[in-house]
C-alpha cells in the first residue's frame, strides 16, 4: 500500500493487460482514470472504481482531461495491437499507435506528469534475433508497422526526456497471457486454444508447432508496471521469463487441464514469414527494478483456463 494516493491515467484500461493494472493500482489506493475507445477493450473489464472516459487517444478532449486532473503518472497501454492489421493498414496503425501516443505525450509534457510508463514490445522489435535470450541493447529493426510504431514512441520518449525532462520507463513485454485476453493479441495462442476447446472445436497448430515464444503471465506484467512506478531510473526493460516454449508444448499444457476431452494435436499450414523464436533476457530488470516473474507457465495456464471456464 502506498502512503500517498496518486492520480493516475491508464490508457487502454478496458483492455486485457491494463485492466489488470488498473485493478492493482486501485487496490493500492490510487485514483485511476481510464481512456479507452473500446475498439478491442470490454466494458466489463473496467474497474467500477475507475473514472472511465470513452475516448480515442487521438481526441483533442484528452487535453481537457489532463487539464482537469493533474495526473502524477501515465501508463500508456492503448494501442492497435494486431500485427497483421498493421501490415494491412499501416496508416490506421500509425494514427493510433504513433499519433495517438504523441497526443498523450504532448499532454504529459504540458501538464508536467512525473512519469510515463510505456507498454512496448520485445518480440516485434527484435524479430528473429541472433542473440537468445535477447537483451535490451540488441539493435531493434522491426519488420512490421506495429513494431516501427512502438519503436517510434520509444524514440519520442528519449526526446521528451532529454529536452523536456519527462521521466519514463519503457517495458518491452514478451508474449503476455492470462485471464481477459482477447484472441487478437500477440500471444493469442493461449486464449485461442482454450476458447476453441471450451467450444468443442479443434485447435489448429500452425506448421510444425516448433516456433517458440517467451510467455509471461499477466499478473507478473502488472508487477513490472508497479515496479516501474516505484523506481526512479529512466530506462528500457524487457518483461519476460527468459524461457522458450513452443506451440506444441503450449497445446499439451492446455489440454492437461481437460482430462475428460479427447484432444488430438492437429497441424495446419505454416504461417508465411512467422517468427521462429522469441526469448527475452531479464537480467536488467532483475537488477535495476528488483522484478522477476513468479508464475510458472503450467500454473498460469491453469489459472487462465479456470477464468475462461467461468467467462466463456
Ligand atoms: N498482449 C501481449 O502479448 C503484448 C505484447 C507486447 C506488447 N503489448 C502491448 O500491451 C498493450 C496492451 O495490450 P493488450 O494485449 O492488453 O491488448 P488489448 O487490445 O486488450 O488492449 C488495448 C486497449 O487499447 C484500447 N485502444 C486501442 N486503440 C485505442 C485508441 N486509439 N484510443 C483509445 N483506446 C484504444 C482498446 O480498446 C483496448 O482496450 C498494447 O500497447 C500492446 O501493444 C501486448
Amino acid at each position: 500500500m502506498y502512503l500517498e494516493q496518486k492520480k493516475i491515467l491508464v490508457t487502454g484500461g478496458a483492455g486485457f493487460i491494463a485492466s489488470h493494472l488498473t485493478d492493482a493500482l486501485i487496490e493500492q489506493g490510487h485514483e485511476v482514470s481510464i481512456i479507452d475507445n473500446l475498439s478491442t477493450g470490454q466494458k466489463q473489464n473496467i474497474n467500477p472504481k475507475a473514472n472511465f472516459f470513452e475516448l480515442d487517444i487521438q481526441d483533442e478532449q484528452v487535453g481537457d482531461l489532463f487539464k482537469e486532473n493533474n495526473f502524477d503518472y501515465v501508463f500508456h497501454s492503448a494501442a492497435q495491437i494486431n500485427l497483421r492489421n498493421s501490415v494491412e493498414n499501416p496508416i490506421f496503425d500509425a494514427q493510433s499507435n504513433i499519433l495517438g501516443g504523441l497526443n498523450i505525450l504532448e499532454n504529459c509534457k504540458k501538464y508536467k506528469v512525473k512519469k510515463f510508463i510505456f507498454s512496448s514490445t520485445g518480440g516485434a522489435l527484435y524479430g528473429d534475433a541472433d542473440i537468445i535470450p535477447t537483451p535490451e541493447t540488441y539493435l531493434a529493426k522491426p519488420i512490421s508497422p506495429y513494431g516501427v510504431a512502438k519503436l517510434t514512441i520509444e524514440n519520442y520518449l528519449h526526446y521528451y526526456q532529454k529536452i523536456h525532462g519527462l521521466n519514463y520507463t519503457i517495458l518491452r513485454y514478451a508474449n503476455v497471457y492470462g485471464p481477459r485476453q482477447n484472441s487478437l493479441a500477440e500471444a493469442g495462442v493461449v486464449s485461442i486454444f482454450i476458447t476453441k476447446i471450451l467450444n468443442n472445436q479443434q485447435p489448429v497448430i500452425n506448421g510444425e508447432g516448433t516456433q517458440t515464444r517467451d510467455y509471461v503471465y499477466v499478473a507478473d506484467v502488472v508487477r513490472a508496471n508497479l515496479a516501474a512506478m516505484a523506481h526512479e531510473p529512466v530506462g528500457i526493460y524487457n518483461v519476460a521469463t527468459e524461457k522458450q516454449t513452443d506451440v506444441n508444448q503450449i497445446f499439451k499444457l492446455i489440454t492437461a487441464n481437460f482430462p475428460d476431452k479427447q484432444l488430438e494435436e492437429k497441424h495446419g499450414p505454416a504461417m508465411l514469414g512467422e517468427q521462429k523464436t522469441s526469448c527475452l533476457a531479464i537480467g536488467k530488470i532483475k537488477k535495476e527494478l528488483g522484478w522477476q516473474p513468479e508464475v510458472e507457465l503450467a500454473d498460469g495456464i491453469k489459472r487462465t483456463v479456470e477464468w475462461f471456464r467461468g467467462n466463456n
